[in-house]
This record gives structure tokens, sequence and C-alpha cells, in this order.
């Protein structure tokens, strides 16, 4: 990767929504609304913004023609969109493998579908190609860090981060918006599955952690998750007070 290279995107609209059943029955999460727009658009148009114009879906065969029937070319969107099927909901990191190629050798801007957010990507972007190897993760300060991947930090490095932990060691969630190099695909080949039975994107983080070879940055303004019945419910306040 070069520091003028562009950086293709990633959106990870997979997985069952099994925390939002029965709203998740017969649809995917992320076509579930979140103010005017399904949720997809959310991260969608935040990497367009961040100047992204090839972007990679990646969902399960159920809701697959509704996701391209809803997303279509991409051209509505000022970019091209590119699809691959996850068989199983296998975790997140299993849903990045299937990106391998699409990068052709230059970064990746990964945004989890269910993320929605005020801040513009770009500067974090630009810092990543700058960067040039390597992971980046955006942290955010939550009151409640136990429901997510939580970042262990020292001084100005990341040293661990433990997901979901029944004693969080610190409030610095990590947010569902990554950056990695195309080593990513090497990790995730060498990744067993969790307890859960998932490829989880926290070891995939902690991989690049022990190489030396993870930055951090924290994520200003306003970040939720929509993928429970509040965080829902709280993406949509968050969205239509701001728009
Ligand atoms: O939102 C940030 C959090 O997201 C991080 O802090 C955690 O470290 C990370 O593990 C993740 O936690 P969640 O429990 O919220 O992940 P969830 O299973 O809800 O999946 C989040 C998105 O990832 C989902 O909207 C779609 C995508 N996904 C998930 C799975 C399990 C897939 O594309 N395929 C999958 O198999």
């Amino acid at each position: 990767m070069s520091a003028s290279d562009q950086l293709r995107g990633v959106v990870l609209a997979g997985g069952t929504g099994s925390r939002l059943f029965p709203l998740t029955k017969v649809t995917n999460k992320h076509l579930l609304p979140v103010g005017r727009e399904p949720m997809i658009f959310h991260p969608v148009k935040k990497l367009v913004e961040a100047g992204v114009r090839e972007i990679l879906i990646v969902t399960g065969t159920e809701h697959m023609g509704a996701v391209v029937g809803l997303l279509g070319s991409g051209k509505d969107f000022g970019c091209e969109l590119t699809y691959r099927v996850q068989d199983e909901a296998g975790g997140i990191a299993q849903a990045l493998g299937l990106a391998r190629g699409f990068g052709r050798g230059g970064g990746l801007v990964v945004v989890l579908g269910d993320n929605v957010f005020e801040a513009s990507l770009a500067p974090f972007a630009d810092s990543f190609r700058k960067q040039g190897r390597g992971a980046k993760i955006l942290v955010k300060e939550v009151p409640d860090p136990g429901r997510y991947g939580v970042a262990v930090t020292d001084g100005d490095r990341v040293v661990r981060i433990i997901e979901k932990p029944k004693d969080p060691p610190s409030s610095l969630a990590v947010t569902g918006i990554y950056f990695y190099d195309q080593e990513v695909f090497e990790v995730i080949a060498g990744l067993r599955p969790s307890a859960r039975g998932e490829l989880e994107i926290t070891d995939v983080n902690n991989a690049y952690i022990k190489r030396g070879d993870l930055t951090f940055d924290a994520l200003p303004g306003w970040w939720t998750d929509a993928g429970t019945f509040e965080s829902l419910k709280h993406a949509n306040d968050l969205i239509s007070k701001n728009s």
C-alpha cells in the first residue's frame, strides 16, 4: 500500500440479527429503518463521503436478493458496489475473509453494517494511508463497555482488546470501523473459532497488536451500533435529532 493508494471499502452486513428477533425473522437487520433510510445506507454513505469509491458488501444467502435490490450497482450513491455471500454467520472475521482479492493489494476500510455515527471517516482514511501498513481501530468512550470489544491502553498504545468483558478494564469501546492492510487475510487464515463458534474481529486486532502494527484514534461525535432494541431506538433518536 502506498500513501497515494485509494482505500477500498467493505461493509459487513451478514449475521443473524438474533438480538432483534422477530424484527429480523423475514428480513436482514441492515434493511431495518434508521431515521428515514435503511440502516445499511449509513455505512455506504460514510464510505463514499470519505472518498471510497469501490465497496464490497457481504451478507448472507437469505437476504442477498433484497440487499442487491436496495443498493443496486451503487450508482445512486456515487460508488461501485460488489457483493459476496457469507454462507453461514461464522463471525465478523470470517465475513471479512471473503474480501480477499477485492482489495487488490491496497488498504481496506471495514465498517460493520449496524454502526451508525456522526463523524467523517476522511481524516482517519488519510492517516491510515500515511501509516501505509498494519491496522487502525477507532475507539469511543461509552457508559456500557461490556457490550463491546474493550481496549486496554498504555499511554498512546492499545495493548490488548477484550471482547465483551464482564469486568471492563476501561470505558473504551472498539467501534465497528477498522482499517487493514492485506496481511489481514493471513491473520484471518490463522484464526480459530471462539467459544461462541465465530471467527472474532477482536482476535484479528489482537494479532496486529502482537506484531506492534495497530494504531488507534478516538472517534469524535456520537456513535452507536443498532443491533439491539435499545441501541436501534438510540440510533433512530440520534439520526432524527441530527438530520
Ligand atoms: O459495534 C462494535 C462491536 O461489534 C465491537 O465492539 C465488537 O468487538 C465486535 O465483536 C462487534 O460486536 P457485536 O456483538 O455487536 O457484533 P455482531 O455479531 O452484532 O455483528 C456486527 C455486524 O457484523 C453485523 O451487523 C453484521 C456483521 N456480521 C456479523 C457476523 C456475526 C457479519 O457480516 N457476519 C457475521 O457472521
